[in-house]
């Protein structure tokens, strides 16, 4: 694994989306792989700031993202699609029918889970996948367990997932769903290249289990370690605690 460290998640971000922006520009039709939640904030922020106008062309890219709520879509404010809309979508001029994304209103889970994965493999897989991490070392919506799905699936949350996610439901966990749809590891694991970001003293534990310890389904991020090009990068804080 890469390790890469900065001094803060500014820092970070900006690096992320130099990198993102580089990639873009080398090979238009790059396919991206995108998380949520708070770590990505402060990439889309910068990717939104130096795409203005047509000044970055992002109108062959395609993005999947990681994961969704079950129940909720995009017209949904809580969904993770309105997050990306509102956080990178809306904002570059990337067209709707590029933008890959689960739909946790579909009458049947488990048939939508096989039509993303379907829909990743015309286009071709995910050039870059870029992942959050939890501080259970989940990443995607794949927690720590003795058994991990290999690809796109319906998972049950824990409830420390859903007391991460309650910002979104008005500080509740118990509105939080109790079921959502994740690409599974090897999704994941299928990607040409895999960027970890990790931002946070919450991270620490996670982030050396995953880069350190021994691969355990247990800390599902340290399968990445299977994967032969995963750059990590971190914060001061959630390299050193
Ligand atoms: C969300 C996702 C999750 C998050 C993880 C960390 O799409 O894939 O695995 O990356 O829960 O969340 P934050 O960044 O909010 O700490």
């Amino acid at each position: 694994m890469n390790i890469q460290h900065f001094d803060d998640d500014a820092a970070l971000s900006a690096a992320l989306a130099t990198r993102v922006l580089e990639d873009i520009v080398a090979g238009p039709s790059l396919v991206l792989g995108l998380p949520t939640g708070r770590t990505p904030l402060g990439l889309y922020r910068e990717l939104r700031e130096r795409s203005g106008g047509d000044r970055v062309p992002w109108s062959q890219v395609r993005t999947f993202n990681l994961d969704e709520f079950a129940g909720l879509g995009a017209s949904d404010p809580q969904s993770y699609r309105a997050f990306m809309q509102a956080e990178l979508f809306d904002h570059v001029s990337i067209p709707p029918a590029h933008i890959g994304f689960l739909d946790g209103t579909a009458p049947n889970l488990e048939a939508e889970c096989r039509r993303y994965e379907r829909a990743i493999a015309a286009a071709g897989g995910i050039d870059l996948q870029i992942l959050g991490i939890g501080a259970s070392g989940h990443i995607g919506f794949n927690e720590p367990a003795e058994r991990l799905c290999a690809r796109t699936h319906v998972a049950e949350l824990e409830q420390a997932t859903r007391l991460a996610n309650a910002q979104r439901f008005g500080g509740d966990w118990r509105k939080v769903p109790e079921r959502a749809l994740s690409m599974g590891m090897a999704t994941i694991l299928s990607a040409r290249a895999i960027v970890l970001l990790a931002t946070g003293r919450e991270k620490t534990d996670a982030v050396r289990g995953t880069v350190e310890g021994m691969i355990t389904t247990q800390l599902p991020a340290s399968l990445l370690q299977l994967h032969s090009r995963v750059t990590v990068m971190v914060d001061r804080e959630a390299w050193s605690g």
